[in-house]
């Protein structure tokens, strides 16, 4: 039997529709922003979309109805580059940081990533599952049904596989769907430290091929930078992938300018990711090759750096420009896709619209499910989040604010928030009572 649910009194419905393709220049600026509408969802998919008259008087009989309250109601935010599986955590660093100490320093002391390796080792996948349970949790209560996530706290054939089981169960147990990707070449595991060819020759010949014998992922991708891969063993590493049927994504100019762009380029990858350094040679690259770039400004916040990404220059040269968090324990511990937001409009001058779309329907373009997910249109999968705003740009506007009131994955209810009733804004409460006075 086909269940209904139909979301009525939405103040703003910020649908994205458009395009079935990632948006560029103007077209990051058109939310289809709907006022008063309304939606019904048949099972898990959306069928209809309008305005409150035009979809409430043709409902089933049989419907559940959930009143928005007039409320702001939007797609999830699909989070495309996250490292979500981890044992332990780096808190230590970052007191460390505070005190002075950079990420690199932190790293080649033997800290960093490779801290992390060791307490992933340790963990089992049944550790890996409730710790990532916990985050999964954090993702949804920030309004983010869909992550993309990446293994690469294991750097052994063993430990790369229970992290992308880990992942895998985590998409099947929790309301959050997960899109795994393999990031074996996050950095060369210690006892590789004399002979770096030994270890891209093991990715290569062993755990790329079990990788997708036991289709465990739909990425590659590789952290492209000095003290990690060098631009020649990126690309050995991520050619293999390709021809074993990945699609690819790269940590690229993150911390410096090594090259990671053009070979993604050369490669013809989905994505680059970070980009900090990319510059105008760059950037074109990337246009020449449609990859879309992946901006994480949380993590040159946490890590207390300066330069953010050119997201302006990107957006002007016509690149599907994607937000995200990079969610991890060092660089960037946060799952909350609205810091990703305010940052982009305070530190890299994209405009509220260009973020959200960035942080929607062009994220979901660049998982490859921009058909399924990122916009509120017929035929997509319900997931939708209602916030506690009446206007859409308060979002990353009331920043550090958690915004999300009830969030729906698949069509049905994944997190809620205690609060029941309408959204009490200060201006309808205040114009009440000027109608109230008269
Ligand atoms: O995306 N750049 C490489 N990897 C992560 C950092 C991972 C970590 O510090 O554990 C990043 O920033
Ligand atoms: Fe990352």
């Amino acid at each position: 039997m086909s269940q209904t649910l139909a979301i009525l009194n939405c103040a703003q419905l910020v649908t994205l529709a458009g395009p079935t393709r990632p948006r560029t220049g103007e077209e990051l600026r058109e939310l289809s922003l709907i006022h008063d509408g309304a939606l019904l969802i048949r099972d898990a998919k959306i069928v209809r979309v309008g305005t409150r008259q035009e979809v409430e008087p043709q409902l089933p009989s049989d419907c559940d109805v959930v009143d928005a309250g007039g409320r702001i109601v939007l797609p999830g935010f699909v989070d495309a580059h996250t490292h979500p599986v981890f044992g332990g955590q780096r808190a230590d660093e970052f007191e460390l940081r505070a005190a002075g100490a950079t990420y690199q320093q932190i790293a080649a002391a033997g800290g960093g990533i490779k801290s992390t390796v060791r307490k992933t080792r340790a963990a089992s996948e049944d550790e890996l599952v409730a710790t990532g349970k916990r985050y999964a949790d954090w993702f949804l209560r920030g309004g983010t049904t869909t992550v993309e996530a990446k293994s690469g706290y294991g750097l052994t054939t063993e430990d790369e596989l229970k992290l992308l089981r880990a992942i895998r169960r985590l998409h099947h147990e929790t309301p959050l769907r997960y899109v795994p990707t393999f990031l074996g070449a996050h950095t060369i595991p210690n006892e590789y430290k004399i002979n770096r060819a030994a270890y891209v020759e093991l990715l290569i010949t062993e755990m790329l091929p079990r990788v997708t014998r036991e289709k465990l992922a739909e990425f590659c991708d590789v952290f492209c930078e000095a003290g990690a891969f060098s631009v020649e063993e990126t690309r050995q590493i991520l050619s293999a992938a390709k021809a074993l049927g990945l699609k690819l994504r790269v940590h690229a100019d993150q911390l410096s300018l090594s090259g990671g762009t053009a070979l993604a380029a050369e490669l013809g990858a989905v994505t680059a990711d970070h980009l900090e350094q990319a510059g105008e040679a760059e950037i074109a690259s990337l246009r020449s090759a449609n990859v879309q770039p992946v901006l994480l400004p949380c993590s040159v916040l946490l890590i207390g750096a300066t330069r953010y990404p050119d997201a302006r220059a990107m957006i002007e040269a016509g690149l599907a420009v994607v937000l995200a968090t990079d969610f991890n324990p060092g660089s960037s511990p946060t799952p909350s896709m609205l810091l990703a937001m305010t940052l982009a409009c305070t530190q890299m001058k994209m405009t509220p619209a260009e973020a959200l779309t960035a942080a929607t329907i062009n994220a979901a373009f660049s998982l490859g499910l921009g058909g399924e997910i990122g916009s509120l249109e017929p035929g997509k999968r319900a997931d939708i989040v209602i916030h506690d705003c009446a206007d859409w740009r308060e979002l990353a506007y009331f920043a550090g604010v958690a915004h999300p009131w009830q969030v729906y994955t698949n069509g049905k209810l994944a997190w809620t928030r205690e609060t029941k009733g309408p959204l009490q804004s200060r201006e309808s409460s205040a114009a009440s009572q000027v109608n109230h006075l008269r």
